[in-house]
């Protein structure tokens, strides 16, 4: 069984306050802070929202040492690599759908500039679309299961991409399976059993009264 990591996602958090945010999540028995690097709000980008980027991560760095679990929903990764290495992001998780023929490119630059690659996938895009970057001399280390539509935290888990996960664990029984959107208590009994072991969980998590019982309950589900 793999190891669970529960990654809060700041982006419900309070913005203004984001290191003492951080400090909380960690206290609650967070693992990573999972951190939504977005490009912006015009058609032509990948999602409809703008949210940090590299002189936030920066910022945040000098107050944690904390495993920062970076997720670009940006429509050129690559642009970010450097910026985000010497910023201190610890992963690095890119959309599949922004890559063509350069993700070994990607892949390799990721690892140079220190940090751990990831692929993400939209609930649109067939689960074979990242099969090809889990082979050869410089795969990707965690694979990113999008369940809901990438862009805004607080909406509705889509049960159907379980399917995805369970497809990805029986074939890779050693990979980092990360689950992003709408997990909870609700959700994430079927998340875990299909064989996801990296939580990132936004409203869920900062909405609770007692986010540390939440952290605590998401890590049984997958460590049973
Ligand atoms: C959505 C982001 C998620 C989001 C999750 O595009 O990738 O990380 O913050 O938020 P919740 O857990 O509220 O669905
Ligand atoms: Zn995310």
């Amino acid at each position: 069984i793999m190891e669970a990591k529960i990654a809060p996602s700041m982006l419900s958090s309070d913005f203004a306050n984001l290191a003492s945010e951080a400090q909380r999540m960690l206290t609650f028995g967070a693992d990573w802070l999972h951190m939504d690097i977005m490009d912006g709000c015009v058609q032509a980008h990948f999602v409809p929202n703008l949210t940090i980027g590299a002189p936030v991560i920066e910022s945040l760095r000098k107050h944690t040492k904390a495993y920062l679990d970076c997720h670009l929903m940006v429509t050129n990764p690559l642009d970010y690599v450097d910026q985000l290495g010497k910023a201190g992001a610890s992963g690095f998780t890119f959309h599949v759908e922004v890559t063509k023929d350069n993700w070994q490119e990607l892949v390799k630059r990721i690892k140079s500039k220190g940090m751990r690659p990831g692929v993400a996938l939209k609930p649109g895009t067939p689960v074979e679309d990242v099969y090809p970057l889990l082979e050869g001399v410089d795969p990707v280390e965690m694979v990113l299961v999008m369940t809901v539509e990438p862009g805004f935290g607080g909406q509705k888990f889509m049960p159907d991409m379980m399917n995805k996960v369970r497809t990805l664990r029986e074939k890779y029984p050693k990979l980092d399976i990360e689950v992003d959107g709408g997990l909870g208590p609700s959700t994430i009994d079927v998340a875990a059993a299909a064989g996801a072991n990296c939580i990132v969980a936004g409203s869920s998590v900062f909405g609770a009264p007692e986010p540390a019982q939440v952290i605590s309950l998401l890590r049984t589900s997958v460590n049973k």
